[in-house]
């Protein structure tokens, strides 16, 4: 017989355009994610990406850990390290994060400290993406004070004969360009959380 778990509101973090999100009812510590559109072309190019990069991805302080498939109530799902904060909530994306900042609510150096942190982890691990929507990252405080980006959706290419998995120099460039953009997307959209000084430092030449 197969196990199954059951999934339901009481358990639901959030969701995108393609994914829901689930706490796993039986370890906190996880999150369970059902393709709901019944389209698993992204989980497919997210996991061919971890399978081809194994080695490259195994100490990444960025990307979840994905533990693998497990069958529910809603059909399939796949099983990842939940972003939590020291308190066990889960944590906040960089777009609330950011919002907040914008808004006062966190002290610059904390947005400064986390954004440095970030780049540096970024422009190190090359991590191969190319989207621009803060809701899958994630800025998890754990344990107090000390914060970590993390990205939870959306890694990976499409392409049929992906060079960035393969070369490095091509994975860096990537990444060196898509950093660079999303600098300019928090300065446009927050500019009182990314400050011209901020950005300045953000930059990677
Ligand atoms: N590993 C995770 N830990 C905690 N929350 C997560 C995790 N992955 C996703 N989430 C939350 O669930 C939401 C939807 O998941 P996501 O993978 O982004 O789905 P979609 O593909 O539909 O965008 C995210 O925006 C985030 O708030
Ligand atoms: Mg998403």
């Amino acid at each position: 017989m197969i196990e199954e778990i059951t999934l339901s509101d009481d358990f639901f973090i959030g969701m995108g355009g393609r994914q829901k999100t689930f706490i796993h009812p039986l370890d906190p510590s996880k999150c369970v994610k059902i393709a709901y559109s019944g389209n698993i072309r992204d989980v497919e190019k997210e996991l061919r990406y971890r399978r081809i990069c194994a080695d490259h991805l195994k100490n990444s302080l960025l990307i979840t850990k994905y533990f693998g498939t497990v069958q529910t109530n809603f059909g399939t799902g796949y099983v990842y390290e939940r972003v939590r904060d020291y308190d066990g909530n889960t944590s906040k994306d960089l777009g609330v994060f950011l919002r907040d900042a914008d808004a006062g609510k966190i002290p610059l150096q904390t947005v400064e400290n986390v954004l440095m942190k970030f780049k540096e982890d970024f422009l190190r691990e090359c991590i191969v993406t190319v989207d621009r929507n803060t809701a899958n990252f994630m800025v998890q405080e754990s344990p107090k004070g000390v914060y970590q980006v993390r990205i939870v959706d959306n890694i990976g290419t499409p392409v049929l004969i992906p060079l960035v998995y393969y070369f490095h120099f091509a994975a860096e460039w990537k990444a060196r360009r898509m950093w660079n953009i999303w600098v300019n997307d928090m300065f446009a959209h927050f500019p009182n959380a990314v400050s011209v000084e901020l950005r300045e430092k953000l930059f990677s030449k």
